[in-house]
């Protein structure tokens, strides 16, 4: 196959509800390579899940409306789909964690049980074959003592084993793509490292294009070499990790690093970003960033700035090219 693994192009999506229409998604452009290690970051509410349940067409709908764009994974139409397209994207062409491990387990089945099911669902016939691929699946992600593990309950598992359980079936359909949402988030700080450094890992291993979901700049900047920074449903800056840390071009990126806590020097106060995100029912003209910037130009009240650039994208007015890439027209 030729052409990236994933493509999303003016893709805009809304929630209709009884107190009118939310336009959560706002024109989403992004396209992701085989190979590639995407990280994407914004604050809580500003529609990095609903974009991951778009790539898997799982957005209710309604309330959830598509209103432009489309969406292509390995060169095929996702918003065309049908039925058995759809359970073969969901499994076997990407693979999906969810933040909260708790809720994706069926508390009364074994682990065996709900592994066995996943791997009926893609396909594995054959108790032999199928005990062998959970055996396997649960090794993959480091699960010590895995044949005594498919015999127990869920809550007999810590938080990171089950995190660990739901990252097997998320990889029991050989994916492509890895598609984590927060999967780290409900973990203990020392769990998170692990289940990170298992991530990156298997995505070593076997050769998985990752997209990770986070509103953390460090669990992304841990494992992805790339980084999409979201705002009020749009993206808003895209550049190779190192370049986006040491020279964050956005406002909004520049709020979002400076709000990480400064490890050589803890006793400063992290600076973050005034304000909060915006209600997306009636989100502000132009750009959606400009009530919390300290850039704001008359135009940015009036008109939407477009993701431009190659290699390090921004959407911002008072960024504007010159022949050293990017300045800002104003201090
Ligand atoms: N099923 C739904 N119906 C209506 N609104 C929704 C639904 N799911 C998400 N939203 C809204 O979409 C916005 C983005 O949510 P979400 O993608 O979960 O944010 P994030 O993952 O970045 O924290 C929020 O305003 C949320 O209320
Ligand atoms: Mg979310």
């Amino acid at each position: 196959m030729s052409g990236p693994l994933l493509e999303i192009t003016g893709f805009r999506l809304a929630f209709d509800g009884y107190e009118g229409r939310a336009q959560v998604l706002n024109g989403i452009d992004l396209r992701v390579e085989q190979g590639e290690t995407v990280g994407i970051v914004g604050e809580t509410g500003c529609g990095k899940s609903v974009l991951a349940r778009s790539i898997l067409r799982l957005n209710p709908t309604p309330p959830a409306r598509v209103l432009t764009g489309g969406i292509r994974f390995a060169g095929q139409d996702v918003l065309a789909m049908d039925g058995p397209a759809l359970m073969a994207l969901r499994g076997a062409g990407i693979g999906m964690v969810f933040q909260d491990p708790q809720t994706y387990l069926n508390p009364v089945f074994t682990i065996g049980s709900q592994l066995a099911d996943v791997l009926r669902a893609h396909g594995l016939r054959g108790r032999a074959a199928i005990r062998a691929r959970s055996l396997e699946l649960l090794e993959a992600v480091r699960l010590p003592e895995p044949a005594a593990l498919l015999r127990r309950y869920p809550h007999e598992l810590s938080g990171g084993m089950r995190q660990r359980v739901l990252i097997a079936q998320a990889l029991a359909g050989s994916p492509r793509l890895l598609l984590a949402d927060e999967p780290t988030t409900a973990l203990d700080v020392t769990i998170q490292g692990q289940v990170l450094a298992l991530v990156a890992d298997l995505v070593a291993r076997f050769g998985l294009t990752l997209v990770l979901i986070s509103h953390d700049l460090g669990v992304i900047g841990a494992i992805c070499r790339r980084v999409v920074v979201m705002y009020a449903g749009s993206i808003v800056e895209d550049a190779p990790a190192e370049e986006l840390f040491a020279h964050p071009r956005h406002p909004y990126t520049r709020g979002l690093l400076a709000a990480v806590p400064d490890l050589e020097r803890p006793t400063q106060m992290p600076a973050g970003i005034p304000g909060s995100i915006p209600s997306l029912r009636d989100p502000p003209g132009g750009c959606r960033f400009h009530p919390r910037c300290d850039l704001t130009m008359d135009i940015c009240r009036r008109e939407a700035p477009r993701l431009s650039g190659t290699g390090h994208r921004t959407a911002c007015h008072a960024l504007a090219p010159n022949q050293d890439g990017y300045a800002q027209v104003r201090p």
